[in-house]
């Protein structure tokens, strides 16, 4: 978080929700990139492999050009195909699902916990058929799902598990650091994530087999990625083993990747200064309910999502979200549930009484700007603006 000696006073200029923090290495790495003459797939990509690898802690990293590829590679990788079943939280993006749908096979929608808006370990089980393949557990703002419990129903029903780490960088688990956890972990560096790409993702897992072919289908299933084609060493002759994807990372956006993971921590320590500050300041307000505490994990804090405690208040959130506007504070809300999207509501015939968790969470949810951008004055006035708003409309 930046310094300021502000007074906290109603922000003059708008907070937005979010803002990619690039700094001058960010712009130096960019720049040297295009200078080099190799802008596609190539050495910037080995190094971001090589060092998210390290930081994770994991045995194998595979950069690719979006969060949603990794999904579907990830997929792809352990044998997902037309007719299985996936166990999919109804509360995420629809990336999650959509990928699924992408190798002809089912997402089975399961209810979120109103505790933390993770998948609700409790009703998996109850989702599970003998076409059942693989979980994806989604960790939601960052903060990990309960990772032992997921495994243990994974293993006894022989399903593999595919973490949805959009949001979980960095985040850990029993002191181990998510996208070492799962079969396969798989980040997204869109531009609003904690470190970013401008466009892009990285699968995670410690399985030879699975790392070679996410790598062989990023790259339209050829035998050999640019690197090795086109390079004095490599060779002209390549092999198409699979009809694959156009799913590879640019030097480019991996130029931008390095340094921004390098500042990985650095970055996750002003976003959870700031969550404290907002815990603190929202924590006994009636008509707010904070995020829940969790033992033994890291939350990212990718997101920090307060509940409107609707019983307490003459306004919903729409009317709450265009107040915060007004004080000039940008908000979003994660997510709208998968259910309730007509697609997934037509097509699979859901209907909103199917998820309570989720339809009581939905109404309530508001996403608060956090992002290391933000100085102090930033985070004061969001605050100021959001105890303002309660105080007046509170019954
Ligand atoms: C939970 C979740 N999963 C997957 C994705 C997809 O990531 P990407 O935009 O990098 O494809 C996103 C984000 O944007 C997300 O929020």
């Amino acid at each position: 978080m930046q310094q300021s000696n502000r007074k906290p006073t109603m922000s003059s200029d708008f907070i937005p929700f979010h803002k990619p923090a690039i700094g001058e290495e960010e712009i130096r790495s960019v720049v040297e990139t295009l200078k080099s003459g190799w802008l596609t797939t190539g050495p910037k990509v080995k190094t971001l492999e090589a060092e998210f690898a390290s930081y994770i802690g994991c045995s194998h990293a595979v950069a690719v050009n979006s969060g949603t590829a990794a999904l579907h590679l990830a997929l792809e990788a352990v044998g997902i195909k037309s007719g299985d079943e996936v166990i999919v939280p109804t509360m995420t993006f629809t990336a999650t699902a959509e990928v699924v749908l992408y190798l002809g096979a089912r997402p089975v929608l399961v209810d979120c916990s109103t505790d933390d808006l993770n998948i609700d370990v409790d009703r998996v089980e109850a989702a599970i058929s003998s076409r059942t393949k693989a979980i994806i557990p989604v960790h939601i703002a960052g903060r990990p799902c309960a990772m032992d419990e997921i495994l243990a129903i994974a293993r006894r029903h022989g399903l593999q598990v595919i973490e949805d780490a959009a949001h979980a960088l960095p985040a850990s688990y029993h002191g181990r650091k998510i996208g070492s956890i799962g079969d396969i972990t798989c980040f997204s560096f869109y531009a609003t994530k904690t470190m970013t790409t401008g466009e892009g993702g990285m699968a995670t897992t410690e399985n030879p087999d699975w790392a070679k072919r996410m790598r062989m289908m990023s790259l339209h299933g050829i035998s050999h990625d640019a690197w090795n084609r086109y390079t004095k060493e490599g060779s002209w002759y390549y092999e198409v083993i699979s009809p694959g994807f156009k799913y590879n990372l640019t030097d480019l956006a991996a130029a931008l990747g390095i340094e921004q993971l390098k500042k990985c921590d650095q970055f996750y320590e002003a976003r959870r200064q700031i969550a404290h500050r907002y815990d603190e300041a929202f924590r006994d307000v009636p008509g707010i309910q904070i995020p829940a505490s969790a033992a033994n994990v890291q939350h990212a804090w990718h997101l920090y999502i307060i509940e409107l405690e609707l019983e307490q208040l003459r306004i919903g959130r729409p009317a709450f979200i265009e107040a915060l506007n007004h004080h000039n504070v940008g908000t979003s809300v994660h997510f709208i549930p998968l259910h309730l999207h007509p697609f997934y509501r037509d097509k699979f015939g859901y209907k909103p009484e199917d998820f309570p968790g989720a339809g009581k969470v939905f109404p309530r949810i508001i996403s608060l700007p956090i992002y290391p951008g933000m100085t102090e004055a930033n985070v004061d006035d969001v605050i100021t603006a959001v105890l303002q708003i309660t105080k007046e409309h509170r019954r």
